[in-house]
């Protein structure tokens, strides 16, 4: 179809069609056609109630109904000619009624327009987007729940500023992410409440004389009421930003997350082996097991922060209320909900499947001193010091050990007694890593006992 003869939706104004360009610029067919289920839902839902409200007949909706469940299955076939020409999903589908059924289909489009339609549309997609990263994460948290169970006395080395700071086991640090996935949860469940509420018959932005009934198509397409201003319905792209919102802060925990295995897995540190199945090797060097996923994880939070930035700034100068740029809302909300599917995927596989060594994560809780802070809280405790002197002194046995090139726990006694006179034999107690994470018994704290309350809670409330 090329040649400039004008649009057969519009044609009655236009001498000639669109240059070329203009088309190649207008056109959002190429990525808008993954919208023709919620289209048809939508047409489907409107045409019922057309004539249930007498605005058209009986006999039209019923030959509106067929043509439009013949489309779905064309275009669920791949047999369905997608046409530039006629710019989007939207007046795709509309041209093909009228090949399939006549007059009848010019009757589909009363008291509705392309902006209540789109709007229409994309909400419906987006609700279904969301309901599927709210299963993806869910598996997630799963995922986690059954490490952190596992290795609920796993003692790790707790950082602050990525130094050693206090000793904690890998089943909190793995209930940490439990809690980041659970708030990206609740914000998806959050998004879902807001969105739920029907564009259709909102029409071009005014509303519409016709007496459509707006609560049935509501109803029907499965939202809990509809927009109360058609204004806004027709020039709102909250639920869409909402969405990125969503996906840019879950996106961005993967990626905290992903840096961690990255560190994890070096020879260095050694903390957890990926498997087979989320690595690559290298060309040259045959040693080497690269982390390729989570890094991959890592760099695609960048897409998907570009798409919220992206139509944070298509939607900041818009007047109400609909502009042509908001048809620019789709491809980024498209790419961003596939790649954060994938990640999400591909992270749920690499924590499902890694190897967590004991061995090394032991081994590393016991260096950089990091049982000082058990030494000042029994100085404290037993020795009745205020917290800074208790901090003072440990400041000294720390320099001390350095000094001797030993840690904290091998000092001798005597060196112990030089600092503080009141330190017994009963301060070596304290000093072991597993004796640091037990006493951690604070609500939220690291110790065993209280990392499986933390797993009880996720478990019945998941
Ligand atoms: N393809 C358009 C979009 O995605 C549909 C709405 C067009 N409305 C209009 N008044 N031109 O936004």
């Amino acid at each position: 179809m090329t040649g400039k003869t004008s649009n057969q939706m519009w044609g009655g104004r236009f001498a000639s069609g669109p240059d070329a360009i203009m088309e190649e610029i207008n056109a959002s067919i190429d990525f808008d056609q993954r919208l023709f289920a919620q289209d048809i839902a939508g047409s489907l839902a409107h045409a019922a109630m057309l004539a249930d409200t007498g605005i058209i007949s009986a006999e039209d909706r019923d030959k509106i109904t067929d043509g439009l469940n013949t489309i779905m299955s064309e275009i669920q076939s791949g047999g369905f000619a997608f046409s530039r020409r006629l710019e989007d999903i939207h007046m795709n589908i509309e041209a093909r009624l009228a090949d399939l059924i006549g007059p009848a289909a010019g009757r589909l489009h009363t008291a509705r327009s392309r902006n209540d339609q789109v709007a229409l549309d994309f909400r419906l997609w987006v609700k279904a987007q969301l309901q599927q990263i709210y299963a993806a994460l869910s598996r997630l948290i799963e995922a986690f729940l059954d490490r952190a169970e596992e290795h609920a006395d796993t003692v790790m080395p707790g950082f602050t500023h990525l130094q050693t700071a206090q000793p904690v086991t890998f089943g909190h640090h793995c209930m940490a992410y439990v809690e980041m996935f659970g708030r990206d949860r609740s914000r998806t469940r959050d998004a879902l409440a807001r969105l739920d509420e029907s564009p259709l018959g909102a029409a071009a932005l005014a509303g519409t004389g016709f007496p459509i009934d707006r609560h049935q198509t509501a109803k029907e397409l499965g939202f809990a009421t509809p927009t109360r201003n058609s204004i806004d319905t027709v020039s709102d792209r909250d639920f869409a930003l909402e969405f990125l919102a969503v996906a840019a802060i879950c996106s961005t925990h993967l990626s905290r997350l992903a840096e961690e295995i990255v560190i994890w897995s070096t020879p260095q540190f050694g903390f957890v082996r990926l498997s087979d199945s989320f690595s690559t090797g290298s060309s040259i060097m045959p040693q080497k097991k690269n982390p390729d996923a989570a890094e991959l994880v890592r760099a695609k939070t960048g897409r998907i922060n570009g798409a919220l930035i992206a139509l944070l700034t298509v939607m900041k100068g818009l007047p109400l209320a609909y502009s042509k740029d908001m048809q620019e809302d789709k491809e980024q909300v498209f790419d961003a909900a596939e790649t954060l599917e994938l990640a999400l995927a591909a992270m749920t596989g690499m924590i499902g499947d890694l190897s967590v060594s004991r061995e090394a994560m032991n081994r590393a809780a016991g260096a950089g001193f990091s049982t000082a802070t058990d030494l000042a809280d029994w100085l404290v405790r037993e020795a009745g010091l205020p917290f800074r002197e208790a901090h003072h002194a440990t400041g000294s046995a720390v320099a001390l050990a350095e000094q001797r090139g030993c840690d904290l726990a091998d000092l001798p006694l005597s060196d112990l007694k030089s600092i503080n006179a009141a330190i017994t034999d009963d301060v070596f107690s304290v000093l072991t890593v597993e004796a640091s994470v037990a006493s951690r018994t604070s609500f939220g704290g690291t110790a065993p006992d209280k990392v499986r309350e933390q797993i009880a809670w996720w478990r019945t409330n998941l």
